[in-house]
């Protein structure tokens, strides 16, 4: 039986995941920081209060686990930095870096500050040779399709493409969804089965056309279509100097070219107890 550390169960994923991974038959324990609420955690798991600054600690935490789940998002995404010397010395035997979304680049990436952090995370991983894979969901279906700065305004029946977009697909996932499909993933197959592989799982893969046909379903008739060229969604990009501008402008930028999800490895295993939405059901 696998025992798997989760970091940030509090967070928009870390919750979903939590959850899930109690399902299984997997020991899981929760690594959390003083102040952090472990009231609503599922029955049967373990939970051991760390600090981010005291490496033994971390390490004591982390003995007898197998795989290590940070859920940090955010500006605290470089917080796994901190870990990374626990698990070497724990002996982990796979660490799931906090991925969870599109497929960058090191260029594509570039400006972008959540996705440098990101980056920078695996870099260090890499430097303390822990076996790891990545996991990525396309855009979580609660923001890309429920908030119109990816292009895409389910209330007011308007959707924004450029470039490849209207033809191309994107993966989208539920929160839920991914975290029954991750629970599924670290429970079904072992660490080293895993390890150096970078998996796309995907509640849907839907074009810009397939997003204007359930609009127009769920509206009862044709959305507002609008065109941003992928020229001013450029300039857009490089004039702004908000890291979430940045990554909104990023992942559209993505969106344009077709490559939101390019080089992952799909991953469609069963998921039991998940029975995936259609796009409609995840406006
Ligand atoms: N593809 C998409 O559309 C999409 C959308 C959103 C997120 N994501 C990705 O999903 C992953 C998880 O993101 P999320 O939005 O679920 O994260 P989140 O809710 O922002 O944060 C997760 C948890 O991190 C912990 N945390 C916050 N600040 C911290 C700090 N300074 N030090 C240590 N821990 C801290 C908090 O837990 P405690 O307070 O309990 O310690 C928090 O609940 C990230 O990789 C993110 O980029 C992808």
């Amino acid at each position: 039986m696998v025992t798997i550390a989760v970091f940030g169960h509090t967070g928009l994923l870390g919750k979903p995941l939590t959850a899930a991974l109690a399902e299984t038959t997997a020991t899981v324990k929760v690594l959390y920081r003083a102040g952090s609420d472990v009231s609503q955690l599922p029955a049967g798991v373990e939970t051991t209060e760390i600090s981010y600054d005291d490496e033994a600690g971390l390490t004591k935490a982390l003995s007898g686990v197998d795989i290590v789940v940070p859920l940090q998002g955010g500006p605290a995404i470089t917080v796994q930095k901190k870990i990374i010397p626990a698990a070497k010395a724990a002996g982990v035997k796979l660490f799931v870096p906090s991925e969870y979304g599109v497929a960058w680049t090191a260029e594509d990436g570039a400006g972008v500050p959540l996705v440098e952090a990101k980056h920078e995370v695996e870099h260090e991983i890499q430097k303390a040779d822990i076996p790891y894979v990545k996991i990525n969901t396309g855009g979580f279906a609660n923001l890309f399709l429920g908030q119109p700065f990816f292009g895409v305004d389910v209330k007011n029946n308007k959707l924004d493409v450029s470039g490849e977009s209207l033809d191309v697909p994107a993966g989208i996932s539920s929160i839920e969804y991914i975290g029954a499909a991750v629970a599924a993933i670290l429970t079904t197959s072992s660490p080293s089965s895993l390890a150096g592989r970078t998996l796309g799982i995907y509640e849907v893969k839907a074009t810009a056309g397939d997003i204007a046909a359930a609009l127009k379903a769920k509206h009862g008739k044709e959305p507002e279509i609008t065109y941003t060229p992928v020229d001013k969604l450029k300039a857009n990009f490089q004039a702004s100097t908000d890291p979430l501008h940045r990554l909104v402008g990023g992942v559209r930028l993505k969106w344009a070219a077709g490559t939101t999800d390019a080089g992952n490895e799909e991953w469609d295993g069963e998921v039991k107890g998940y029975t995936k939405k259609p796009l409609a059901e995840l406006f």
